[in-house]
């Protein structure tokens, strides 16, 4: 079987020839040409169908969105804007009852239907724009494993079920094997939720970090690729309950290392969407230009999908310290004018979206990388600068999303690392097993964290991360 993606690529190999197709009809013309598209690619095959030598029944089954299996002879195409046809000989209709309702909305979905769509699992990979969306953010993954496999990283899986808080900030799913008949109680008869999985305490994994360091002190490169949970119960468009990670750590880098290897990192999959997703692209790019046209002036974007992506991977991106940062930001006119939702007051404030996308579509207009954040507002790994006051943290800023990676140098000291342990109140004797890579043979080393879906939105200039994941979870949404 050929997909037509194959087929429109290839067709020479089967021009004059019998071929069998499958696919859903994306349009059906004055009774005669088929659109049909199978989900290989944006592009649509045609088939021409002679309706006299047809059957008015089947003929009469085909609408926008059906389903068919066709036979017929590969043709040089006449039409404009397509090499190849089919001359349709057997037309088996698989599958029907579409309504118009349903049918336009797998043409265009707009912008109230991405959200029914969400709720239609069947409908949502039909439509044009899913289809484009996951076919690149597949291409966006694969580049992923690409890059780490020809910089030499090994793939590392990383739990799901652990009993570890990687980042510290207690925003968990706990994970429990309920028995309903006998359940474990705690001395007053209460259910004991701290003893669920067989006995012990877990939660789904928010981050594979620290089992991740375990392995770069003995594999030296690795990157984790996995879903990651976080029970934060924040409803925006930059937020999902259950996200998908990538995570590298590598033994004897120092932070300066991690920002050169995550923009190489970033550089590299954009360009492979670049150019090995063109059609899509294309296609997103028109989407994202009449999306454009909605909005008001001010807030519409001043470059297309394409040339953003272009323009990305042509600059250097700035480096900013967070004290530099906070300089420009109290300095703005939008802080003194009392602009901002959460207004900066000085060093040491956590830096909200709205801060983020100030330095990186006003002030600088490229992507931004920050480092060096106050200790109190980073996790508890991060490696301690000298001044006692900073940590070796990054985090790479994109336009129109924010925070798109966050990493850091880690605290390779024992001593020091117990120290910001016992000051962040996170238990030591939970972490044992990861604070033995400080006490045997401990090494400088960094990594970072990228959120495959923060990424497929900007790619792919969706505005909704609900969109650019197959299945959404979010406070409101867990049913399939
Ligand atoms: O900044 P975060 O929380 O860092 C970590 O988890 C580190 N352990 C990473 C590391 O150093 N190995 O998350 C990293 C990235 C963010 O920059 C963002 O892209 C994404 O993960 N992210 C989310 N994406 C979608 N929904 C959420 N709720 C997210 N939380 C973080
Ligand atoms: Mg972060």
């Amino acid at each position: 079987k050929q997909t037509i993606k194959e087929i429109l690529k290839d067709y020479k190999k089967v021009l004059h020839h019998d071929i069998t197709v499958y696919g859903w009809v994306r349009s059906f013309r004055a009774n005669r040409f088929i659109a049909l598209n199978d989900g290989s690619t944006i592009n649509n095959l045609q088939i021409v169908v002679d309706f006299e030598n047809f059957d008015e029944e089947i003929i009469k089954n085909i609408s926008t969105a059906s389903s068919l299996k066709v036979i017929g002879e590969v043709v040089e195409s006449q039409g404009a804007g397509q090499s190849v046809e089919i001359v349709a000989k057997k037309i088996i209709v698989l599958g029907d009852n579409f309504t118009e309702e349903l049918q336009s909305t797998i043409l265009q979905p707009k912008k109230h239907s991405l959200e029914k769509l969400r709720e239609q699992a069947h409908l949502r990979f039909r439509t044009n724009l899913f289809g484009a969306v996951f076919r690149v953010r597949h291409a966006v993954s694969f580049a992923v494993h690409s890059f780490f496999n020809k910089n030499q990283f090994f793939y590392i899986n990383t739990p799901v079920i652990t009993g570890a808080d990687a980042e510290g900030a207690g925003e968990m799913f706990g994970v429990t094997n309920f028995d309903l008949n006998n359940m474990p109680r705690t001395e007053e008869g209460e259910i004991d939720f701290a003893q669920d999985f067989f006995g012990k305490k877990t939660n789904l994994t928010v981050s594979g970090q620290l089992e991740g360091e375990t392995a770069a002190m003995g594999l030296g490169r690795i990157y984790t690729f996995g879903p990651t949970f976080r029970a934060e119960n924040s409803n925006t468009t930059r937020h999902l309950a259950e996200f998908w990670m990538i995570e590298p750590e590598v033994a004897f880098n120092n932070l300066e290392d991690n920002i050169d290897l995550a923009e190489d990192f970033l550089k590299y999959v954009i360009q492979y969407v670049l150019d090995n997703c063109k059609d899509d692209l294309e296609f997103l790019d028109k989407r994202f230009e009449e999306e454009q046209k909605t909005k008001p002036e001010k807030e519409r974007a001043k470059e297309g999908l394409i040339e953003k992506l272009g323009n990305v991977i042509a600059k250097r991106f700035k480096r900013v310290s967070y004290t530099e940062a906070i300089e420009i930001l109290l300095n703005s006119k939008e802080n003194k004018k009392g602009k901002f939702v959460y207004p900066v007051e000085s060093w040491g404030a956590d830096l909200q979206s709205e801060h983020e996308r100030y330095l990186v579509e006003k002030h600088f207009e490229c992507p931004v990388v920050l480092f060096d954040y106050p200790k109190e507002i980073k996790a508890f790994y991060m490696k301690l600068n000298e001044d006692n006051k900073t940590v070796a943290a990054m985090d790479v800023l994109f336009p129109g999303i924010g925070e798109i990676i966050g990493g850091s140098e880690r605290e390779a000291r024992l001593d020091v690392l117990k120290q910001k342990m016992a000051d962040m109140h996170v238990d030591e004797h939970e972490l044992w097993w990861y604070l033995d890579t400080r006490k045997f043979g401990s090494v400088p080393h960094a990594g970072f964290g990228l959120g495959l879906e923060r990424l497929v939105l900007f790619v792919t200039g969706m505005t909704n991360i609900r969109d650019v994941i197959p299945f959404p979870r979010t406070p409101k949404s867990a049913e399939f």
